[in-house]
């Protein structure tokens, strides 16, 4: 990833900071936040979201996707999404997560990951987070 990547996507980096502020995680104490580029350059967030019962748990990922389309979004117009997590040096997306980034997303969207450690930033495209994939389109 250039600098220049580094730059354009600061700003949404710094919108999944915020997002993880959110985040409901009493069982990992593992916040996680989300911030999803929309075709009009609006911004939306996610964060992850527990229950008791662990395996209803939402990703962050997920989370801003789903909010982005219940706003009204079209899906596959999405350009870019942040995720941030302070609690590892850097934070990659779930397999569950890939699978509907992949489908929700452009196709030419870039996935840009931050954790504690803001030089290990890592930016995926969606190919290269799920190569391979069963794809619907
Ligand atoms: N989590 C996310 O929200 N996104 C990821 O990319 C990885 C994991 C959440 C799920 C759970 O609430 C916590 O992090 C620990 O796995």
């Amino acid at each position: 990833m250039t600098d220049q990547h580094v730059h354009d996507h600061q700003h949404l980096l710094d919108e999944a900071r915020l997002a993880a502020q959110a985040t409901y995680s009493p069982y990992s104490s593992f916040p996680v936040g989300a911030a999803l580029l929309t075709a009009e350059g609006d911004v939306v967030r996610g964060c992850n979201v527990e229950n008791i019962s662990y395996g209803l748990t939402n990703c962050a990922e997920r989370s801003a996707l789903f909010s982005a389309l219940s706003q009204g979004a079209l899906p596959r117009t999405f350009k870019a999404m942040a995720v941030y997590a302070p609690k590892v040096p850097l934070i990659s997306p779930c397999g569950a997560c890939r699978q509907v980034l992949l489908e929700l997303m452009a196709p030419d969207a870039v996935i840009v990951c931050q954790g504690s450690d803001p030089a290990a930033t890592r930016t995926w495209t969606l190919d290269q987070l799920l190569p391979g994939a069963f794809n619907a389109f």
